[in-house]
This record gives C-alpha cells, sequence and structure tokens, in this order.
C-alpha cells in the first residue's frame, strides 16, 4: 500500500441534531483519480468541506478524548468569539473558578451548565466585565478584553440577560427599550428610528401588544420577554442568558426557547446558563461543565448526557 495522501478516518458532522456525515472513511492515494458520488444530500459537499477546512469535523466541540473522530483531518478552528484562557477568580481565599478555558465559535449555541455554586455566574460576570478577573486572560473577537470595563463590553457586543429583570418601572415596555437601543447606537439618537426599532425588537420576541404598558403590568413570562428584548436593544452579538427560565412553566420555556432559537437564527452568539436540562440540552450545539469552579466536561448534549464525571459531580445536587 502506497501511504495516502489523503485519510479521513471516521469523519463524522452534525448540524444541530442533524447528522451530516456519520463515521465516513475513505483514503487517496497520491496520483490517484478519486470519485466521489451519492445522491442529493448524501453528504458529499459537507464532507469536502470539513477536508478543505471549511467546516469543523464533528459537532462543533465534539473533542472529548477517546471519541470516535477524524484523524486525519486536522480540525481547522473556526477562530472563536470569545475565548477564556486560564480564567481564575478568587473571593478572598475562596477560589470560585480556577483556570478556566473555553471558546465560544460565531453563531453557536453554547451552553454552560453546573452544580450550583460551580462558578456558572462568576464566569459570566468575569466575561461581562461586571467582576475583574485574578488570572488569565478573555479575548473577543480577537482582542483582549481582559482590562476593558463593562459598558465598553456592551458595546463590542457583549450582552447579558438576568434571571431577576430590572426594567425601569416608571417607563413603558418600549421606552425600556429605547435607552439601551440609543446606547448601541451611540452619541447619534434619532427618535424615530428608535421607536420603529423598539418596535420591531418586541415583535420578533412577541411582545409588541404590551409595548405600551408598563412593566407592573406584565406577567412573569412576560417580565421574562422585556428582559430579552432589553438584551437585544443593545444589539448583541453574544447575548449571554443566566438562568432566564428558571420558575417558568414548561409551555413558558418553549416560549423562551424559540425565541432564543430565533434570535441564534439572525446570527446571535448565545450562551445559554440553564438549571433546567432539557432546556439547555435541547438547545446547545455544545457544552462545557464546570464543578467547584474547574471545567469537567466539554462535548455535545448527547455526550455531556452520557459522562460519568458529569453524572457524578450532580449527584450531590
Ligand atoms: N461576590 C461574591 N463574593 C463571595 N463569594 C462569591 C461571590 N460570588 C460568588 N461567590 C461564590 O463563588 C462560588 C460560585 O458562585 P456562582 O458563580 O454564583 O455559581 P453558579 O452560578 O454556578 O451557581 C460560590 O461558592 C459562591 O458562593
Ligand atoms: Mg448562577
Amino acid at each position: 500500500m502506497a501511504p495516502a495522501l489523503l485519510e479521513v478516518d471516521g469523519l463524522t458532522k452534525r448540524f444541530g441534531g442533524f447528522t451530516a456525515l456519520n463515521g465516513v472513511s475513505l483514503d487517496v492515494t497520491p496520483g490517484e483519480r478519486f470519485g466521489l458520488i451519492g445522491p442529493n444530500g448524501s453528504g458529499k459537499t459537507t464532507l469536502i468541506n470539513c477536508v478543505s477546512g471549511a467546516r469543523r469535523p464533528g459537532a462543533r466541540g465534539d473533542r472529548r478524548p477517546g471519541a470516535a473522530g477524524p484523524r486525519a483531518v486536522t480540525p481547522p478552528m473556526a477562530p472563536a468569539l470569545l475565548e477564556v484562557d486560564g480564567l481564575t477568580k478568587r473571593f478572598g481565599g475562596f477560589t470560585a473558578l480556577n483556570g478556566v478555558s473555553l471558546d465560544v465559535t460565531p453563531g453557536e449555541r453554547f451552553g454552560l451548565i453546573g452544580p450550583n455554586g460551580s462558578g456558572k455566574t462568576t464566569l459570566i460576570n468575569c466575561v461581562s466585565g461586571a467582576l475583574p478577573a485574578d488570572g488569565g486572560r478573555i479575548r473577543f473577537e480577537g482582542h483582549d478584553i481582559t482590562a476593558v470595563p463593562a459598558h465598553r463590553r456592551t458595546r463590542l457586543g457583549i450582552v447579558r440577560s438576568f434571571q431577576i429583570p430590572k426594567p425601569f418601572t416608571s417607563m413603558t415596555v418600549a421606552q425600556n427599550l429605547a435607552i439601551p437601543l440609543e446606547y448601541a447606537a451611540g452619541a447619534r439618537s434619532d427618535g424615530a428610528d428608535v421607536a420603529a426599532e423598539a418596535m420591531e425588537i418586541l415583535r420578533t420576541i412577541g411582545l409588541e401588544s404590551k409595548a405600551h404598558t408598563r412593566p407592573a403590568g406584565l406577567t412573569q413570562i412576560e417580565m421574562r420577554k422585556l428582559e430579552l428584548a432589553r438584551a437585544m436593544a443593545a444589539k448583541p452579538k453574544l447575548l449571554i442568558s443566566d438562568e432566564a427560565m428558571a420558575g417558568l412553566s414548561s409551555a413558558e420555556i418553549d416560549d423562551i426557547l424559540a425565541i432564543l432559537f430565533r434570535l441564534n437564527e439572525r446570527g446571535i452568539t448565545i450562551i445559554m446558563i440553564e438549571h433546567i436540562m432539557r432546556a439547555v440540552m435541547r438547545f446547545s450545539e455544545r457544552i462545557v461543565v464546570l464543578d467547584a469552579g474547574e471545567r469537567i466536561a466539554e462535548g455535545t448534549p448527547d455526550a455531556i448526557v452520557r459522562n460519568p464525571v458529569v453524572e457524578k459531580a450532580y449527584l450531590g445536587e
């Protein structure tokens, strides 16, 4: 056997829950004229995209050790939107985050899970700039933002939505969007544009009928939607949703999930932190698990559910 020029070994590629390539292997010898055929949609172009580096093999981030996966094809890394590199955060003598690294690619739906107190919110506080990091670097679109103040990170496109909504109670729902909209637009502000944009966001979120209501007149789910609408008004590239579904009914969770899927389809990268496993497993393309301030696992929802290390971390809860 002449050594192969190209070896594709167990190549798998998923798009969301759909498996476009399922462990495909082939090799092409030097000088060979090689044909690749198959019906429409059989995965030919996807395979070529993985070979050329246009796509990352595996479901994104499916790089757990021992996973059956491509060996001959070097995973071409899409440049990360967010890179967290060795992040450490201490509160007095207590280490809440101990050298945590993760990266989020543009357009990704990324889940961050872990038992209570594992450091999820602390990590997000460091990414948003609410808390200074004690060690490590944070990069956004390739720029080091570790020392950039929180308000400037918002302008760069890092926006979080809080578990406990904090709207301005004396303003209507639409007026609540005006402030982040004007802020996102910079010093320039045009009243007519802002009002139209606010209505457009409320339509996307399904809250247009409440545009002229004050927050006090909203139900719990409507308050969560207002919180998402306000986050949208800040024009996020990266939207971080920290337990936005706590306390909601199953139907309401589906409602919020549908909105988040829609925002993601419009190109917004989303980090979902969620205790409701059903929601985070359905939503995420890739999940990182924290436990006691350490990163203990990364993988697809399927891999995470089957990971004994993750199961053990949650057993104490
Ligand atoms: N501002 C703070 N001061 C002191 N300890 C904190 C502070 N914020 C979080 N912690 C501690 O850090 C750990 C991680 O908390 P947190 O990030 O909120 O966890 P999670 O969001 O995963 O539930 C917990 O032990 C918590 O008590
Ligand atoms: Mg938290």
